[in-house]
């Protein structure tokens, strides 16, 4: 199976950017989790961030051709605000699962809405860099057994 990982804008400055919100591991750390667990289970994971909108949506698009599985996407601020990925993702009719680090819901109000969330399988936010990883193995669990 494949599996696509895609990243919004800004968080290729994880590590630096609002420490006690995001944490200290790095984008390449995320990866390097994310790479081991996908080689254990002979999965092959494509890793991807971009802060452009469009890039995301080219991304999206592509992803029906080189026949991913599933897609995991933390949107990071196009969660917020942007109907051109929803549209994307169903447009390519690939089940996805929305990672947020951090915990939205305790956060500022206009981070409350997700454009993204009723179209996900699931959508996991709060519990740090490892919600990536916990998505990974829901999209693995899920395809290996045909199954939510
Ligand atoms: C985020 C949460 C978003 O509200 C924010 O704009 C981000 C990161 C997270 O992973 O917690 O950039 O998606």
């Amino acid at each position: 199976s494949h599996i696509l990982v895609l990243n919004g804008p800004n968080l290729n400055l994880l590590g630096s950017r609002e420490p006690s919100i995001y944490g200290h591991k790095t984008l390449t750390d995320i990866q390097q989790n994310l790479n081991s667990i996908a080689k254990a289970e002979s999965a092959e994971l494509t890793f991807k961030q971009s802060n452009a909108e469009h890039q995301l949506v080219d991304w999206i698009q592509q992803a029906a051709e080189s026949d991913v599985d599933y897609i995991i996407i933390n949107p990071a601020a196009y969660a917020h605000t942007s109907v051109a990925i929803r549209d994307a993702l169903l447009a390519t009719a690939i089940p996805f699962i929305e990672v947020h680090i951090s915990n939205i819901y305790r956060r500022e109000s206009f981070r409350h809405h997700s454009y993204l969330a009723d179209a996900a399988t699931g959508v996991i936010c709060g519990l740090g860099p490892s919600g990536y990883e916990y998505a990974l193995k829901a999209a693995l669990q899920h395809l290996n057994n045909n199954d939510i």
